[in-house]
């Protein structure tokens, strides 16, 4: 099944404002808010890292319709970079110190894994990082987890989530045309995974590090998480791991485009 639907860059200018949007802006609780904010600060870089391992495979592709999706969803993954390096501003002006962990993570962390491996491996990575985030975009659309967040987060991660969704099998296409060996793409999901929980839990835990919470305070906002939100993750990634293993597996398996499509007519920027 290929539906290559339509993949629409926007371009957002969220506003960001440390007044309204309050430090623990999910659920006014400290560990939903930076599982969340750990996850938001490996976006622009991951992106750009997605960007540049696809681009590198643009001339070789003849498919005048894929070149135009890979070219759509640059522009989707560097206005995403865009708007949460904005949100990273605010988290700055609200006190908390992200600067430090973004340069080594961007500076120095990525650009050594990406020498360290071939250009196949790399895109085969961004495949399934890109198979991993729509996975959690239809998670932000098809259910209520966000609406125990602050409105512009919700509005901010609903968007992203959209896109995602939209421009999801891009890479993947390119993968396929490119190269499609069964175990690259698996290794680029071993890889990819594991990267990007190491990554994310690193951001989460030094933003947690900067709260003044006793072992009690830490128990009692565990308790407030919601009981079905509990490692939730791990086993919406256990699933998506298990899909992907599947030989014949394509992203457009999954239709669930029409997330995207309705919450995109809903906030009025189906067409930009
Ligand atoms: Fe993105
Ligand atoms: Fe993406």
């Amino acid at each position: 099944m290929k539906f290559n639907k339509k993949i629409t860059p926007r371009r957002m200018d969220f506003e960001f404002d440390e007044n309204a949007i309050p430090r623990w802006w999910f659920a006014d609780n400290p560990l939903m808010t930076h599982y969340a904010n750990g996850l938001n600060l490996v976006f622009p870089e991951g992106e750009r890292f997605f960007i540049r391992s696809v681009a590198h495979y643009l001339d070789q592709l003849d498919d005048d319709d894929l070149k135009e999706r890979a070219r759509a969803f640059f522009a989707q993954e560097a206005s995403h970079g865009r708007e949460h390096t904005h949100s990273f501003e605010m988290l700055e002006r609200q006190g908390y110190r992200v600067s430090k962990y973004l340069r080594f993570y961007e500076k120095r962390a990525v650009p050594t894994l990406e020498k360290l491996f071939p250009p196949a491996f790399r895109l085969a990575t961004t495949a399934a990082l890109e198979h991993l985030t729509a996975t959690l975009g239809e998670r932000a659309l098809a259910d209520d987890v966000l609406d125990l967040a602050h409105p512009r987060m919700r509005d901010l991660l609903r968007w992203h989530a959209a896109e995602e969704i939209e421009h999801k099998s891009v890479a993947y296409d390119v993968f396929q045309t490119v190269d499609g060996r069964y175990w690259v793409r698996i290794f680029g999901m071993t890889f990819g995974l594991a990267t990007l929980m190491l990554f994310w839990t690193i951001g989460a835990r030094m933003l947690l590090a900067q709260e003044t919470l006793s072992r009690k305070d830490k128990k009692y906002y565990q308790a407030r998480i919601p009981k079905n939100r509990r490692n939730e993750t791990r086993k919406l990634f256990r699933a998506a791991f298990l899909d992907y293993l599947r030989r014949d597996f394509h992203p457009d398996d999954r239709d669930d485009y029409h997330l995207a499509h309705d919450y995109l007519e809903r906030i009025g920027r189906l067409a930009a």
